[in-house]
């Protein structure tokens, strides 16, 4: 089991990220004085600012902040205060070069930019270590404090490392992990292509090589070595800033960024999560964005329920307030009137109770001068303010959310092998990027809520167990610990479906030479005979479930069943295997698994929702049009439905029982309009 998040906001609050040193000192009063009269609480500060407190090597002022922080006192503002490391200063990076991150060829990333460093130099971390010290020794008391934000974004940018120090770290990772060279040639396959090593100094980080790619199992250790790195930096400034913080003050760091366990961060480091919300971003992963089937801003939700499973109750630590774009890179529009507020009411929906903007107001000079803030380069107030303003009252009146756990029997599962792998090997990947978002769109469109659960060093079944339903699309890295785990849940009564591919290596990552789905076979009752992908000019594949026709997606595992228990579902419709087995169910204890051999296309994870009772879990309660989003919380006794309305057009909901309005207190039922980008929050009892 995981332990309880050590934090929780006891109130939803707001707040903004403010850039003292970007601003004249002139204008820092006028700034905290207009945040407060337009709802913010707490400001973030200091996270780019390590010159600011050490100018030069060695010498440290702090009366820079402590100017900030009379301010802030005096204003009644609280503030997150950032260590500095994400921008280690220009003094530093040329004494000591090599701090510096590296391309794969070896060139260093020079001073110019930010997150240019690696977490293996010992001068960095000795360098890192001190300024934490001596910062959180200072600073570490002030009243206004309320949290420390450890560097800012780790593995933003680049989530690849190969400097020189990296290299000897990953070579004793490597030395720790596998003792001998023997088991590491054994684990990494070396027999293949002559890469057997003979002796560790010839063991490297992957390096440029003729096509770039390098032996998988080598990247699936140097991923997570990675992450241990990340690990060890973060625990490095937050073991510090534990000594010297005050009682209650948190320490979190903002996500989401890959090559990184971040339940593990989030448990051995820190007493909070919080999240970087642009769901503008979204956009440029739709294929079609005018499509109305398509989810655009709304499939920032996926990201904000993985953001859940780190920490259910966590923070947004930058939302998105303005356009994006750097000097080189023009990202997205303004948010449209009412977007602001919709997207700050998406990331309450799925569990944040804080809210903090990005950022007060637009740089006016440097690298993200088009990242736009609040405020825009006039000061002047503004549409954005106003809208400020209404989120504020807003959150005011559905404070009381905050809490509140969300609310889910439909799980995704992930966990981080899988994920890892899925970035090495583009047969998996493929596979596992077009079955989360079919998941995630089927229960979208269905208003099923939906957990990402990762399966962690931690889960137990016990945890799984809340959720009727479980989805595991492409388990490919299965190894007995997690089948173990995925029976018991099974057995207590839980339904689990999984994908193609299911069992087919090992912890490794080398294909094992078993049946698949491996560790699963015992309770699926099936194995896979064959396999094949969906080619160019094959007949997009089909299966027959008792004469409806149901796609299959870009991949067919061919099941045989092994098992009596075992009942076929549907047989394949297309290709040489027409016939076959191609989704099978079996019973097992109070519960019963589900073996699909193909990928989840929208078509039939909205079927197997469907099949498995999963979708429409509150239709006798509240109906919304496809194009609307469901979220759902629930906090001593009572549940809050939240509607949310990401298109800019008027839609009508159905409360089919009375529920509170949050935002006028009076009790309502029948047919409801939400306005353009519309949110609402009904209560009723549970
Ligand atoms: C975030 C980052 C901010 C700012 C923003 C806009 O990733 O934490 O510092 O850079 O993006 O680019």
């Amino acid at each position: 089991m995981r332990k309880e998040q050590p934090y929780r906001w006891q109130e939803i609050a707001l707040g903004t990220c403010y850039y003292p040193e970007q601003w004249d000192r002139a204008l820092w009063r006028d700034d905290l004085q207009r945040m407060k009269a337009h709802g913010i609480s707490t400001v973030r500060v200091a996270e780019f600012a390590w010159n600011k407190m050490e100018p030069r090597e060695g010498e440290f002022t702090w009366q820079f902040f402590d100017e900030f922080l009379d301010l802030a006192e005096e204003e009644q503002m609280k503030v997150i205060f950032c260590t500095p490391t994400a921008t280690p200063p220009a003094w530093l990076t040329e004494k000591y070069p090599e701090v510096l991150n590296c391309r794969k060829d070896g060139t260093p990333f020079r001073h110019g930019m930010r997150r240019h460093y690696n977490y293996n130099s010992p001068k960095y971390r000795e360098l890192s270590a001190r300024i934490v010290e001596k910062m959180a020794e200072h600073y570490g008391k002030r009243p206004c404090i309320v949290g420390w934000q450890i560097d800012n974004e780790f593995n933003c940018e680049t989530n690849e490392f190969y400097s020189p120090s990296d290299d000897l770290a990953f070579r004793e990772f490597l030395k720790k992990k596998y003792g001998t060279l023997d088991d590491l040639n054994e684990a990494w396959g070396t027999s293949f292509w002559n890469q057997t090593y003979s002796d560790w100094q010839e063991v490297h980080m992957p390096r440029t090589t003729i096509s770039d790619e390098c032996n998988p199992h080598q990247a699936l250790d140097y991923t997570r070595f990675i992450s241990e790195s990340t690990l060890e930096f973060c625990g490095l400034q937050a073991d510090i800033l534990r000594r010297y913080r005050k009682p209650g003050d948190f320490i979190t760091t903002n996500g989401m960024f890959g090559h990184l366990d971040n339940h593990r961060m989030m448990d051995q480091c820190l007493d909070v999560y919080t999240y970087d919300s642009y769901p503008n971003f979204a956009f440029g992963l739709s294929e079609n964005p005018k499509a109305p089937e398509n989810l655009n801003d709304r499939r920032w939700s996926r990201n904000l329920s993985e953001v859940r499973s780190i920490c259910p109750h966590f923070g947004i630590m930058e939302q998105q307030a303005g356009a994006n774009g750097w000097v080189g890179r023009m990202e997205a529009p303004a948010p449209k009137p009412g977007q602001m507020m919709l997207w700050a009411m998406q990331s309450i929906a799925h569990g944040a109770d804080y809210v903090s903007f990005f950022r007060w107001r637009t740089a006016s000079m440097g690298t993200e001068m088009y990242w736009h803030g609040l405020l825009d380069y006039d000061n002047r107030d503004n549409r954005k303010l106003e809208e400020l303003v209404r989120i504020r009252d807003r959150v005011k009146a559905i404070g009381g959310i905050a809490g509140a756990d969300y609310a889910a029997s439909l799980g995704l599962v992930k966990d981080y092998d899988n994920l890892w792998d899925e970035e090495i090997d583009a047969w998996h990947g493929r596979l596992a990027w077009q079955s989360e978002q079919a998941v995630f769109r089927a229960a979208q469109l269905s208003h099923t809520p939906m957990d990402m659960v990762f399966l962690t060093g931690q889960t137990e079944a016990e945890d799984l167990k809340k959720y009727k339903v479980l989805i595991y699309p492409h388990p490919v890295m299965l190894d007995d610990r997690k089948a173990e785990i995925l029976r018991d849940y099974v057995q207590s009564g839980g339904t689990l479906i999984i994908g193609a591919r299911a069992g087919q290596k090992d912890q490794s990552g080398r294909c094992a030479m078993r049946p698949m789905p491996g560790p699963l076979a015992e309770l699926t009752g099936t194995t896979v005979k064959e396999f094949t992908l969906i080619g160019p000019a094959d007949e997009a594949s089909r299966m027959d479930c008792g004469g409806q026709k149901i796609e299959a997606g870009i991949f067919n595992d061919v099941l045989s069943v092994e098992d009596p228990r075992a009942n076929v579902l549907a047989v394949y419709d297309t290709n040489y295997y027409k016939g076959e087995p191609a989704l099978v169910e079996t019973l097992a204890g109070a519960g019963r698994v589900l073996h699909f051999g193909g990928t989840f296309t929208p078509a039939n994870a909205a079927w197997m929702l469907e099949y498995t009772k999963a979708a429409h879990p509150w239709q006798n309660v509240i109906e919304l049009p496809a194009d609307c989003e469901l979220a759902v919380r629930e906090k001593d006794g009572a549940r809050w439905f939240i509607a949310l309305n990401y298109t800019g057009e008027a839609r009508r909901i159905q409360l089919k029982t009375s529920m509170i309005d949050k935002d006028t207190g009076a009790a309502c039922e029948g047919e409801i309009c939400l306005p353009p980008y519309g949110t609402k929050f009904y209560e009723t009892k549970m």
